[in-house]
């Protein structure tokens, strides 16, 4: 277990809970920080309303031998994010693979088949996508496992579907009879909740905010000291400088980077097919808003250091800090609105009229679709709209810290070969500006406009910043001048196959592209250096020709490079008078899709996940049907069992 180990703490759950007197933990499997959050919701709440003691606690954090131990008075919940193809998230790798796998021992040497945890209640809830083939497998694995070793689950097994949007209301619905099942099986009774604040918020008046020992957005001590050191992870990123970064849409309005991260000196490693995570800093518009409309703008520099009540509450950021380091550095506070945040934050309204309106916006599923979610408003927007622009200065400022989520890296598609440029990384994104119906605002990705805005800064462009975004690009204390981004490389699955010569064949519309360019630009290589390199066919799709066809010079260089093994088919859906999408190429060109998927070529699919990646899937199974004459299910079972062996890969996201 030396993966999540950290120095000095304890790993023994048991003893960490008898230690801090404890009769419920939360453990949480999260990779975007949704399961994370649902983890310390539900422990908020079961303190509040029914009185339990509650610790959160992240599952790489502990070891699970001893779990035969756990006492029958104390119940233990799972939040359990499931990942990718029905993965568990990094944190739960090792929970994961201990309790379900094989042969699972526990320290007092109980065999799996005498029910070793026949002292344990639990409680389960999953967050997944049923976008996905496995869709939580996570949460529905482990709940099997734990009953198989003699474990008592109380209520149903939540699970949350985000591909059909309904997770927060999934959530909401799941754990009323969840608490009702739970307060009879260990005899709780409901109280009036009373909202006790998770962490102390010290404001140091002899400190300044210019002090050496004040974090403005550093994540860590050696980041503080200017003494930044590896290894670089996703607790600890690696400032990048930016080498290189250029629009490649050519149309007004819409925006597409191609940017070169520099990872030379890091110790950073990829290989073609990985992800990199970039760290956002969030737009000054916002980090403004929010600090005017929670009335705390007036003392946004005021140094304060943050600790948690409670010895098991984590604080999610390095203290002291100042409140705007706070907010713009780590907290998500341009994301939808929960449903539940609002629900807790209705006491603290700035008065009776709006109380009684947040609580109705808090309790009512449709009010809140209608008032909230249909303005796809960020959490200051909408208490700006509601109190008119008065402060709602009675919100404590813990409660931000407990109800917003920490802000989180995003994941890009590494766009380049390794081979190729092992020390520089290659991002292909397309920048989110989204006019949403009945939104009062454009919806301006995070992450994206924050990496326009490098750009922009980079090229001295003459209009830069049209939106008024104000992104801090210096940082208060000049942290990242000059052009730099932090950044982690994430390993994927999703990789070439080992023997160049087998033939590949890659479906990426849009940004979907992304990895296939540096698959191609290996395949490119190879060939150049002399070896045998199979066909490379790439099924590509845009809107329109003189619009979005990225990298159209460099798929021309590559058929030099590659000569008649490179094979592109494009699709573009906004030329003609009928949509063609990648779907209506890899019909046209089935025949030789089914012979060389007949000579074991690797079949990947990258992009959207909702729709396109669904639907390749099924035309693909249509079309190994009619080529080879058995029945689309006999299709879909072809298909099926070519991802099962990897002859089939996605790298997809929605
Ligand atoms: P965010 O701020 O995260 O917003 C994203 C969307 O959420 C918005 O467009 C909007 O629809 C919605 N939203 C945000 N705020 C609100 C609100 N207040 N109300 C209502 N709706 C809201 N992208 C690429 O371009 N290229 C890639 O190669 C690529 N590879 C990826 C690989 C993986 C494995 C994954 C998981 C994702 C990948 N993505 C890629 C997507 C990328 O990670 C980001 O999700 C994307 O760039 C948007 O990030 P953002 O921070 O700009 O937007
Ligand atoms: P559209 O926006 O004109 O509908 C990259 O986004 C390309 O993917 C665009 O040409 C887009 O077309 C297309 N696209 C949209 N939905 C798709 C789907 N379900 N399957 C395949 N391509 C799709």
């Amino acid at each position: 277990h030396a993966n999540g180990a950290k120095a000095g703490k304890s790993r023994n759950i048991l003893e960490k809970m008898e230690e801090t007197g404890k009769n419920a933990v939360v453990f949480y499997g999260s990779q975007t920080g949704t399961a994370e959050d649902y983890a310390s919701r539900l422990a908020k709440e079961g303190q509040s309303r029914f009185g339990l003691k509650t610790m959160v606690a992240d599952l790489e954090d502990y070891e699970y031998e001893n779990l035969d131990e756990f006492p029958d008075d104390k119940v233990a919940f799972f939040v359990l994010a499931t990942y990718g193809e029905g993965e568990p998230t990094d944190n739960a790798v090792e929970f994961y693979e201990f309790i379900h796998g094989d042969d699972v021992s526990f320290s007092s040497g109980k065999a799996a088949d005498e029910k070793p945890l026949s002292t344990m209640k639990f409680v389960a809830f999953g967050l997944g996508n049923n976008t996905y083939e496995h869709y939580n497998s996570m949460v529905r694995n482990v709940t099997a496992s734990l009953e198989k070793l003699g474990a008592l689950k109380i209520g149903d097994a939540g699970e949350g579907d985000d591909g059909a949007g309904t997770m927060e209301e999934d959530f909401l619905a799941w754990k009323e009879p969840m608490w009702t099942a739970l307060s009879e099986a260990m005899g709780l009774e409901e109280r009036e909740a009373v909202y006790e604040p998770v962490f102390e918020i010290t404001e140091e008046e002899d400190m300044s905010a210019q002090s050496d020992e004040v974090f403005l957005g550093e994540p860590n001590k050696n980041h503080l000291e200017g003494a930044s050191k590896g290894p670089y992870n996703a607790h600890n990123p690696f400032i990048a400088p930016i080498a290189e970064s250029k629009e490649i849409f050519h149309v007004k309005d819409r925006n597409c980077l191609h940017m070169e991260i520099d990872i030379s000196g890091s110790n950073l490693s990829y290989t073609t097919g990985d992800h990199i995570a970039v760290w956002p800093t969030n737009p000054g518009k916002e980090v403004d808003r929010f600090l005017r409309v929670t009335g705390i703008d007036s003392k946004r520099d005021k140094v304060i250091a943050v600790k948690g009540l409670d010895p098991t509450a984590k604080v999610p950021f390095p203290s002291p800090t100042t409140y705007e380091a706070v907010v713009r550095y780590h907290m998500e506070i341009c994301a939808p609105v929960s449903r539940q945040f609002i629900a807790t934050l209705a006491p603290f309204s700035p008065n009776d009229s709006i109380k009684e309106e947040m609580t109705k916006m808090g309790s009512d599923k449709d009010y809140f679709q209608q008032k909230v979610s249909n303005l796809s408003v960020n959490i200051s927007q909408l208490l700006e709209i509601l109190s008119n622009g008065e402060a709602w200065s009675k919100i404590p400022f813990s409660l931000f810290i407990e109800g917003l989520h920490k802000i989180q890296p995003r994941y890009y598609s590494i766009s380049s070969s390794s081979m190729v440029q092992k020390d520089k990384i290659s991002i292909t994104a397309v920048v989110e500006s989204v006019e949403k119906p009945g939104a009062p605002h454009i919806v301006k990705g995070v992450t994206t406009n924050y990496l326009l805005a490098l750009k922009q800064k980079q090229h001295g462009d003459p209009e830069p910043d049209p939106y008024g975004m104000n992104y801090a690009l210096n940082g208060p204390r000049n942290k990242y001048d000059g052009v730099h981004v932090p950044v982690h490389v994430r390993h994927s699955n999703f990789k070439l196959p080992s023997d160049p010569s087998k033939p590949v064949i890659m479906v990426g519309p849009g940004t979907g592209v992304a990895p296939f360019r540096g698959f191609i630009q290996e395949r490119a290589a190879q060939a150049k250096a002399g070896q045998d390199v199979g066909k490379t066919i790439l099924f590509f799709g845009c809107r329109k020709k003189a619009e979005d066809f990225i990298y159209e010079q460099e798929w021309e260089q590559y058929k030099q490079d590659l000569g008649d093994k490179f094979e592109m088919h494009v699709a573009f859906s906004r030329d003609g008078p009928q949509k063609v999408y990648v779907q209506h190429k890899l019909k046209e060109s089935a025949a030789e899709i089914d012979k060389l998927l007949q000579q074991k070529a690797y079949f990947y699919v990258c992009g959207d996940a909702a729709n396109m990646a669904r639907e390749v899937n099924t035309l693909l199974a249509q079309v190994i049907a009619e080529q080879r004459g058995v029945p689309e299910s006999k299709g879909e079972e072809i298909v099926k069992s070519m991802r099962a062996s990897n002859q089939y890969q996605e790298d997809v996201w929605s």
